[in-house]
């Protein structure tokens, strides 16, 4: 590629990040190896010191992980990012490489179950409290902030409600904090949004879902400027939640069709979520490239498409909750998303039932509240699937 030209994100998700190895394969090596070999212990040592480059060990630089590290990082227009085993690896490194104890966070009450549990059980442990606000309500987050507050953390769209967070605001009101905003960019991968061009310090993304795919591989990212990654790199180096070489791979590969993908989500979503909308026994449906979502307006403006996530409410709680999704024949229940192939949860006694009854009653999280995320399947399979449940 040449360096100084300014490529379109379709060609980069193809591209960027590819290195030749001395064969010069077409489709990028992977390089399953632990340790590289040095030429003299000079050479070693050079390396070791950070005075040479090349790679030394693959817990922190492996040529297969870099070229997807280099990857995401053009997509996300990033200056660096550093590769994990896991989008929560990848949310804990952010904290342990970027935070020390005393300080404090502000974070969304709209967040996956598991990021509050690692922040209120895990971090509190540490001595890093976090505060719960609106994601939708700027003046929230402005009356959270500490004197140590150094964090803030948004899930936009968030997880199961696609609320959708003004990121330009919040970063405003973290800068005048001397905060960072930190977005995890999972629903809408950088095809559709790139928080740091709104302002936003950090994104991260669990690689787990619409990066890879096509639900193959478990994988983490935290994306930024050199200088906020250095901690962030240092964590990994030394804690070791690495990235494996074979995900990594797996994960370059799905790049390549990510923006085709990612618009095909987006139809099927949109006509599913407007199908649902007519559904006498629905009683709301969440979905943001929808007139009637709250922050529709926002979304639009500031991402592409509303994205491949519905969420919706039946009448009749949990029991009918359940009774749609066993009824359904297609649709895989399982809470995985960012799946070529359609799946079916209900969060409240899975993704989210580490939370309490209250703090799933703050964040909107109903007893009948199903999610879809609605893969690559005609979406006349999908609604068909469904209907069953409906009727
Ligand atoms: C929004 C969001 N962030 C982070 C994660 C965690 O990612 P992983 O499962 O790769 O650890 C998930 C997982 O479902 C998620 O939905």
């Amino acid at each position: 590629m040449d360096t100084d030209q300014a490529y379109a994100i379709d060609t980069l998700a193809v591209r960027a990040g590819g290195v030749r190895s001395q064969f010069n394969e077409h489709s990028e090596a992977m390089f399953l190896t632990s340790s590289f070999v040095f030429g003299s212990a000079a050479e070693a040592a050079a390396r070791f010191q950070g005075e040479a480059p090349g790679p030394i060990y693959a817990r922190f630089t492996n040529p297969t992980v870099q070229m997807m590290e280099a990857r995401l990082a053009a997509l996300e227009g990033a200056e660096r990012c550093v590769a994990f085993a896991s989008g929560m690896a990848a949310i804990l490194a952010t904290a342990m490489g970027l935070m020390k104890a005393g300080e404090h966070i502000v974070a969304s009450r709209s967040i996956f179950g598991s990021t509050v549990q690692l922040f209120s059980n895990i971090l509190g442990r540490f001595g890093i409290e976090t505060s719960y606000v609106s994601p939708t309500d700027p003046a929230e987050w402005r009356a959270a902030v500490r004197p140590n507050t150094k964090l803030f953390f948004v899930e936009s769209p968030s997880n199961p409600l696609t609320e959708v967070g003004d990121v330009r605001a919040l970063a405003a009101i973290a800068h005048e904090a001397g905060a960072w905003l930190a977005v995890d960019n999972c629903f809408c991968s950088p095809a559709l949004q790139r928080p740091l061009e709104l302002g936003a310090d950090i994104v991260i993304h669990s690689l787990t879902k619409y990066l890879d795919g096509q639900g193959r591989v478990l994988g983490g990212a935290v994306l930024g400027s050199q200088a906020l990654m250095e901690g962030v790199y240092a964590f990994l180096r030394t804690a070791g939640a690495a990235l494996s070489p074979f995900n990594a791979w797996v994960i370059l590969k799905g790049m390549e069709t990510l923006s085709l993908r990612m618009e095909a989500h987006s139809r099927n979503a949109l006509a599913l979520a407007q199908w649902l909308e007519t559904q006498p026994r629905v009683a709301r449906v969440f979905y943001p490239g929808l007139p009637s979502h709250p922050q529709h307006a926002l979304a639009m403006a500031q991402q592409k498409t509303g994205g491949g996530i519905v969420a919706f409410e039946i009448e009749g709680g949990q029991a009918a909750a359940w009774k749609l999704i066993d009824a359904t024949r297609l649709l895989s229940i399982t809470a995985n998303l960012g799946d070529t192939k359609t799946t079916i949860t209900h969060p409240a006694s899975t993704t989210h039932s580490r939370m309490t009854a209250e703090q799933r009653a703050a964040a909107g999280i109903g007893d009948g509240l199903i999610r879809i995320a609605v893969g690559l399947e005609s979406v006349a399979d999908i609604q068909a699937d469904l209907a069953r449940g409906l009727t």
